[in-house]
């Protein structure tokens, strides 16, 4: 408990997931070293105002669920004020009800289970063809090779983006989620990336809207709400945005995690190899044991959570990093157990933002864990190799290599 002092209820820290050194170096246990001291904390020192940090899971939960204390006005927590005044919300994500119903109504369907679960077959022949081309490598840069490669395929033909630009994308996903925050303290670095991908997004969707075509662009652009109204230009640039982010960062992290896992644990890889446990088995407990999003909230009025006042103004991150290994809510928390019963993760939030691309994350990282395991069954992580976790509010490991024999 070094970096806590009790602060009359609450407990002051000067912990910053973003900057934490030793979070870098083992990211899990730090949170749950943090979690055991107290649940909720709060720094004071390296925001513009208080941030304080949920980690408990009843108080995770409890702030997901109560979003008019809690507002989603914006998901970034350590912003600087300007920026914070200035910035056009992410829809849906950053809109508070009754607006957000409107808008997440106007995209759900597309990533309903019914429509993803059409989409299988498609994803199930990438996946086979994307690992049959690596498996005679024997060595491999998991993250950038396999990772990141699946979920941007997939995203970009879902959107109707060309696939040919995915370097490009990638490239800038990772400036904007992946910057250190030291590397770029006035967010200059994240908005010059932002404005090149608002002016490639702006000007695919001018297209779309000219010219319609089968896709989830042409549907953000044509399709009224339930108002009745289109969107407005702002309107659907701005969600194409924040699908842009969540669908090319979040699914590639989780499989970052899940493999550096698998690749120290042949014991465990065997269940998935003799088919002792299913690949929804395993990716639900490491979806759990290896949450990736810790995401913010805007105070709007005096409350408590935590036992801790927490005052209008204030920010709360709610890391699910956290909350999903706390061991009031799960029997050995620590522990990785494929199968595990009951397993009510909120690594997918929860309430009114819970993730509307579950599904189709879902189905990704199952069959990924199948298909590879097929394959690949025996991996490892190198001994020369070091591996850097970006902790932040979507972690995920920069690089994980990887290595395999090949036999001819
Ligand atoms: C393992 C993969 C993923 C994880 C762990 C994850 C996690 C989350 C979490 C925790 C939230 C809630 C954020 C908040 O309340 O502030 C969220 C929201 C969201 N996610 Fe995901 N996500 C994943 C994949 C995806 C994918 C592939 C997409 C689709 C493109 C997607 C689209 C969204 C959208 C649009 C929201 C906002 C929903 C709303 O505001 O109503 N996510 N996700």
């Amino acid at each position: 408990m070094s970096e806590t002092a009790p602060s009359g209820s609450a407990y002051d820290t000067t912990f910053d997931h973003r900057t934490d050194e030793a979070a870098r170096a083992d990211q899990f246990g730090r949170w749950d070293e943090l979690r055991n001291a107290c649940p909720v904390q709060v720094n004071r020192t390296s925001a513009p105002r208080p941030v304080w940090y949920v980690l408990g899971y009843d108080e995770v939960l409890t702030a997901f669920q109560d979003w008019e204390t809690f507002s989603s006005d914006s998901v970034e927590a350590f912003e600087p004020d300007e920026a914070y005044e200035k910035k056009k919300r992410w829809i849906p994500v950053e809109i508070d009800p009754p607006m957000h119903t409107e808008y997440r109504a106007l995209i759900s369907s597309h990533f309903g289970p019914k429509a993803i679960a059409e989409r299988a077959d498609d994803i199930r022949q990438l996946a086979c063809d994307l690992i049959d081309a690596l498996a005679s490598k024997g060595r491999i840069e998991f993250v950038a090779e396999f990772a990141k490669d699946l979920p941007t395929r997939v995203f970009l033909d879902i959107m109707g983006m060309p696939v040919d630009d995915a370097p490009m994308l990638l490239a800038w996903i990772d400036s904007l989620m992946h910057t250190k925050p030291e590397d770029d303290p006035d967010f200059a670095i994240r908005l010059g990336v932002r404005k090149k991908v608002m002016g490639y997004l702006a000007a695919m969707l001018a297209d779309r809207r000219a010219d319609p075509r089968d896709d989830l662009m042409s549907v953000i652009v044509t399709e009224p709400l339930k108002s009745g109204r289109p969107m407005t230009d702002e309107e659907a640039l701005s969600m194409t945005f924040q699908l842009w982010m969540a669908g090319l960062d979040t699914v590639a992290n989780a499989l970052g995690y899940t493999f550096r896992y698998l690749a120290a644990h042949p014991e465990q890889r065997a269940l998935i190899v003799d088919g002792t446990v299913t690949p929804r088995e395993v990716s639900e407990e490491m979806l759990r044991a290896r949450s990736v999003v810790n995401t913010s909230r805007v105070v709007k009025s005096d409350t408590e959570l935590g036992g801790c006042p927490i005052k209008a103004g204030d920010r709360v991150v709610l890391s699910t990093a956290a909350a999903n290994r706390d061991r009031d809510e799960f029997e050995d928390a620590e522990d990785i157990v494929f199968g595990r019963s009951p397993n009510r993760h909120i690594a997918f939030g929860a309430g009114r933002h819970r993730c509307l691309g579950s599904h189709l994350a879902r189905l990704e990282l199952e069959i990924v864990i199948e298909e590879w395991h097929k394959r690949i069954p025996d991996y490892r992580v190198p001994g020369d190799a070091t591996i850097e976790d970006h902790v932040g509010s979507v972690s995920g490991l920069t690089a994980l290599p990887l290595k395999w024999d090949v036999t001819d």
